[in-house]
C-alpha cells in the first residue's frame, strides 16, 4: 500500500542564532514546496516556534512536551501552550531526552498530553546496542507497549513511530544502519502494533527511520527499509543537505 512519505528535521539544540534560524527556516521552506508528495516538519528549539509559519506540505513540531499542563514544573512547555504556535506534531521519548531522565511512564503520559491538545505524537524508540540474540526487540517491544497500550484505535492513528537505534545517531552514512536491517525492524514494530491494534490500522501508522540519515543513504534506506519517512537530525541543519535528502525522497 502506498503511504504518505514523511521528512522531519529535529534541529536538537542549533542553530546558536535567530538569524541563522530564520535563514535555516527560509531553506527548508523552498525545499519542502519543491518536494512533490512529500510532508515536511520542522521541529526547532522550541523558542524559535513563533518565528515561523507553517505552509502546506510543510509543518512545526515541537522537540519535547510536557506531560501536564497547569502545574509548576519550572522550564516545561504544555501541549495546550503549543498548539497557537502552529504546531501540530511532537517528538516524544527522543533518546536524548530519555538519558536525561525522561522514563516510559513520562513518554506515556507525554503521548497523551499531546493527543488531548490535537498535535500528532512522533513516538521514538531505539536499542542503545546491537546483540545477535536479538534481545534488541524485547526493548523495541516494551517501548511501544509501555507508551500506546490503553491508548483507542483512534489516537494510534495519529500517532507516528521513529525507529532511532541508539547507536546509529549522530554519525555519518557509512555508519547508519543498513537499509535491510531497518526493514527487518520495520517488520517487528509493525507485528508489535499488532499485538495492540487491529492490523489494518497497525499497518497505516508511519514508521520513520533516523540515525545518520544523511544524502548518500536515504534513498537506499527509503527504497530497501521500507519506511515512510525519516526523522533528520544533524543533516536537517545544513540547508543543503537538508534539500537534498527532500529531493532524494521525493525521487524515491
Ligand atoms: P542524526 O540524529 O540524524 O544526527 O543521527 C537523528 C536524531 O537524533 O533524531
Amino acid at each position: 500500500m502506498a503511504r504518505k512519505k514523511i521528512v522531519i528535521a529535529n534541529w536538537k539544540s542549533y542553530p546558536a542564532t535567530k538569524r541563522d534560524a530564520l535563514k535555516l527556516f527560509t531553506a527548508a521552506k523552498k525545499s519542502a514546496a519543491r518536494a512533490r508528495n512529500v510532508t515536511t516538519v520542522v521541529c526547532p528549539p522550541v523558542i524559535f516556534l513563533p518565528l515561523f509559519t507553517a505552509r502546506r506540505k510543510l509543518f512545526l513540531g515541537s522537540q519535547n512536551v510536557s506531560g501536564e499542563g497547569g502545574v509548576a514544573h519550572t522550564g516545561e512547555v504544555s501541549a495546550s501552550m503549543l498548539v497557537p504556535f502552529q504546531v501540530a506534531y511532537v517528538i516524544v521519548g527522543h533518546s536524548e531526552r530519555r538519558a536525561l531522565g525522561e522514563d516510559e511512564a513520562m513518554v506515556a503520559k507525554k503521548i497523551r498530553s499531546a493527543l488531548a491538545e490535537g498535535l500528532q505524537p512522533i513516538l521514538c524508540i531505539g536499542e542503545a546496542e546491537r546483540d545477535t540474540e536479538g534481545a534488541y526487540h524485547e526493548i523495541l517491544r516494551q517501548e511501544i507497549r509501555s507508551a500506546l497500550v490503553g491508548l483507542s484505535s483512534a489516537e494510534i492513528r495519529r500517532v507516528l513511530i521513529a525507529y532511532e537505534p541508539i547507536w546509529a545517531i549522530g554519525k555519518s552514512a557509512a555508519d547508519a544502519m543498513k537499509p535491510e536491517e531497518v526493514h527487518e525492524a520495520v517488520i517487528f514494530i509493525r507485528k508489535t502494533l499488532t499485538e495492540i491494534i487491529d492490523r489494518s490500522i497497525a499497518e497505516r501508522v508511519p514508521i520513520l527511520y533516523g540515525g545518520s540519515v544523511e544524502s548518500d543513504n536515504v534513498a537506499s534506506l527509503y527504497t530497501y527499509g521500507d519506511v515512510d519517512g525519516f526523522l533528520v537530525g544533524h543533516a536537517s541543519t545544513d540547508a543543503k543537505s537538508f534539500n537534498e535528502i527532500l529531493e532524494s525522497v521525493s525521487n524515491a
